[in-house]
């Protein structure tokens, strides 16, 4: 059996490594010396259409929990589409979003200009009371607000389907509009996958239906936000604040007007990062199980694009 990773300007030593520890029979090869002859591909940003220069490819595993660069991409019918779903994920995610909400709860920025000219200012502004509203309730969606839940936010969120989260107030698309729904909260997270229909989700209309002076985090993808349109709603008074993880294109040019922005916090998509140690273990297991005609862990409905 042979694995070929592709994954342009991210070190996966470690990947290579885990993979040969945990069965050493297996060939791996990593872009750009990757073997055509491969059976399983872990990718994340492939080259457009290098995928379908493999004969044998039984398997697709996305690096991470993210599938739209897989989903893209003009498959056979019979190759499977897998992702990654590991605790570990979602909770560097939970540690990242709690850290950005509380930022904003507690008015730190403040706190950390006051810091560079040595101004002592307690209570300068008052804690801000967020109500949190989450754009996507899969996994990483659900456990993210629990941990607001738990934090004592009150928490709301969105999706395709109705979702049983205790303390959270679920809504589906069936049951309101999401213009609605974001009419009710003030803190916007977007935790959605890239798809045909979530992409520009993020745009001006929708950012009207937002209360005056509201949140937008974004740790999906770069695509679900119309970049001019968070500049106009930050310019009209609806959204007072944005932190950004992911862009559409990465990295970030450094001339990008995102960066000057005092509005716009920015990280470069460490949001959430794959253990690839939880990576190989799934990515083996699902050949165990495509061997053993099972179905596979975490596969990806490559129609719904999630
Ligand atoms: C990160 O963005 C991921 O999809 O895992």
């Amino acid at each position: 059996m042979s694995i070929a990773i592709i994954a342009p300007g991210r070190n996966t030593v470690e990947l290579v490594e885990h993979i040969h520890n945990m069965d050493p029979g297996i060939e791996v090869s990593v872009y750009p010396n990757h073997k055509l002859d491969a059976s399983i591909a872990i990718v994340w940003n492939q080259p457009e259409g290098l995928l379908t220069e493999f004969k044998n490819l039984e398997l697709v595993s996305s690096l991470g929990a993210g599938v739209e660069h897989i989903c893209r991409e003009e498959l056979a019918e019979q190759i499977k589409v897998s992702r990654i779903v590991d605790p570990d994920l979602s909770n560097s995610m939970v540690k990242y979003i709690n850290l950005v909400v509380l930022h904003y709860q507690k008015n730190f920025q403040l706190y950390l200009d006051n810091n560079k000219i040595n101004q002592w200012k307690p209570f300068e502004k008052p804690e801000r009371e967020l109500k949190i509203g989450i754009l996507g309730a899969g996994e990483m969606g659900q456990e993210v607000a629990i941990s607001l839940y738990n934090l004592e936010f009150e928490v709301l969120t969105y999706s395709n389907t109705k979702k049983e989260i205790t303390g959270v107030q679920s809504y589906s698309s069936s049951d309101l509009t999401i213009s609605d729904f974001v009419s009710g909260v003030n803190c916007l997270i977007c935790l959605l996958p890239l798809t045909p229909k979530t992409e520009n989700i993020l745009n001006f209309g929708l950012f009207q239906s937002l209360p005056k002076s509201s949140i937008l985090i974004n740790v999906a993808r770069g695509g679900h936000l119309v970049e001019e349109d968070l500049f106009k709603a930050i310019e009209s008074g609806y959204i007072s604040d944005a932190c950004l993880d992911v862009f559409r294109e990465e990295p970030l040019s450094a001339s990008h007007p995102f960066w000057n922005h005092e509005n716009i916090l920015i990280t470069p998509h460490i949001a959430s990062i794959t253990n690839q140690k939880n990576a190989a273990a799934i990515v083996l297991e699902n050949f165990k199980r495509l061997k053993n005609n099972q179905s596979l862990l975490f596969e990806v409905d490559r129609q719904k694009g999630y």
